[in-house]
């Protein structure tokens, strides 16, 4: 059934910029700054950066590898595959728990698509204009406090998400992805311009890249791995689901190259743009999540023609974390789809009202609910961590364990076009580095 239903992508592109849209987001800007400021800078910087290319990039493959051999959703893909290979069902588990941390992700996520969205409208009346650091602060406070208004505004953001992936005009945006992503990508460099005016810019440049090695815990490499995943939506079965629409001809690591270099140079511009301004007007890196909605808004604040900027950058993130989300949805409405007789329509409903709810719990964390902690952690960020450092590492540690264990090596490397050398330290890499990787964090910060 679902083989005939499954259309392949129109063209490479279309499936690069999808796959760009789902990895671009709040990841970049929002999650890695605070993370960055949280951490202690250049050493969660650098190990992130290391994360990336030697965790990440094979993970990425193995996931699209999976994802179009099995050819349909992430729990069917494993199961069927570990069959064809005389394995256990048991594979699936890891399909089914990237999808529960899609749904996880999805609920906390669509707050801060909130807060993005709360700050669009604050760009276009002026609520930033030529205010100080304690104004900002001010402004942001007050958001965090009002849960009326953090549920309306992550009411409209998931309203969205939910209409746009129950009209299953995901496609369409494809097409935007290509002429707003750079845009987003200009923005930042005009953002980061800025910083350079502040005479604060070395600082950042020294924060961010000259390690402090010494204050390295266990906990921060855990949480620049958990980065890493999170950013480019690693380990949640949704770059499974992607290559099961993706056609023979797509040279998989040519691609998995091309969107981590993009996503790594919008995390490394949002830091250059948003560290000076934090050391320019005395904030602290360790703000926490609000780290960018006290920054940016200082930023667009004070420089010339900065209620345009402003209005234009929060649009494009909104815009960037719509898709990031929508692909978050995509999985659970697929899985539902697939296993329930409920409708498209009726999966995407009844999968987004639920996101909605525990979203809900999520956002009375920063108010009424500050007070509630589970393991010493509020519910927005036992959601985050439990996610970030927990599922989505043992997932992609299960995807790629299966592709480098389980599946004849010979047509792995096939596929992926390597021979000789380069067939050898994929198999290197894939069976013994990188889940060595994600084995050591996890060890590490026991
Ligand atoms: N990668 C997205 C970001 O960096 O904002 C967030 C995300 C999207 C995470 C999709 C996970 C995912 F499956
Ligand atoms: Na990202």
């Amino acid at each position: 059934m679902s083989k005939l239903s499954h259309a392949q992508w129109s063209s490479k592109m279309a499936f690069i910029l999808a796959a760009t849209g789902s990895a671009v987001g709040l990841g970049n800007i929002w999650r890695f700054s605070y993370m960055v400021g949280d951490s202690g800078g250049a050493a969660f910087v650098l190990i992130y950066l290391a994360c990336v290319a030697l965790v990440g990039l094979p993970i990425l493959v193995a996931e699209w590898l999976i994802g179009r051999r099995g050819q349909e959703n992430p729990i069917n893909s494993m199961v069927d595959l570990a069959r064809k290979n005389g394995r256990l069902p048991a594979w699936a588990l890891v399909g089914a728990s990237g999808v529960l941390a899609a749904f996880l992700i999805l609920s906390f996520y669509s707050v801060i698509g909130g807060w993005s969205l709360s700050y669009t409208l604050g760009s276009v009346t002026g609520a930033f204009t030529g205010q100080d650091a304690d104004g900002v602060s001010a402004i942001f406070t007050g958001l965090l406090g009002n849960p009326v208004a953090l549920t309306l505004w992550h009411t409209a953001f998931m309203a969205l998400v939910i209409w746009i992936v129950a009209r299953g005009v995901t496609k369409g945006l494809e097409g935007a992805v290509r002429t707003l992503m750079p845009a987003l990508v200009v923005l930042m460099l005009v953002l980061v311009g800025y910083g350079m005016t502040t005479g604060h810019f070395g600082e950042a440049l020294a924060f961010m890249f000259s390690p402090d090695w010494g204050a390295v815990t266990g906990e921060v490499v855990l949480a620049a791995m958990g980065q890493a995943f999170f950013t480019l939506s690693l380990g949640m079965g949704i770059m499974m689901a992607y290559g099961s629409y993706l056609g023979e001809d797509v040279n998989l690591i040519g691609t998995a190259r091309t969107v981590i270099i993009l996503d790594t140079a919008i995390a490394l511009l949002a830091g250059l743009a948003i560290f000076p301004i934090v050391f320019a007007n005395g904030l602290s890196p360790g703000e926490g999540p609000g780290l960018i909605f006290v920054t940016l808004p200082l930023a667009f604040g004070n420089m010339t023609g900065g209620m345009i900027l402003g209005l234009m950058f929060f649009l494009l993130l909104t815009f960037a974390a719509l898709t990031s989300a929508i692909s978050l949805l995509e999985p659970v409405v697929e899985l539902m789809e697939e296993r329930t007789p409920l409708s498209r329509m009726a999966a995407t409903l009844v999968g987004g009202v639920a996101v909605w709810v525990l979203g809900i719990a999520a956002l009375m964390s920063f108010n009424v609910w500050d007070g509630f902690l589970i393991l010493g952690l509020n519910v927005f960020d036992l959601l985050d961590t439990f996610t970030s450092k927990f599922l989505l590492p043992l997932t992609g540690l299960g995807a790629i364990l299966f592709v480098a264990w389980r599946l004849d090596r010979d047509s792995v490397a096939t596929e992926l076009n390597l021979s000789g050398g380069q067939a050898t330290l994929w198999l290197l890499v894939s069976r013994f580095v990188a889940p060595a990787g994600v084995i050591l964090v996890f060890v590490s910060s026991l």
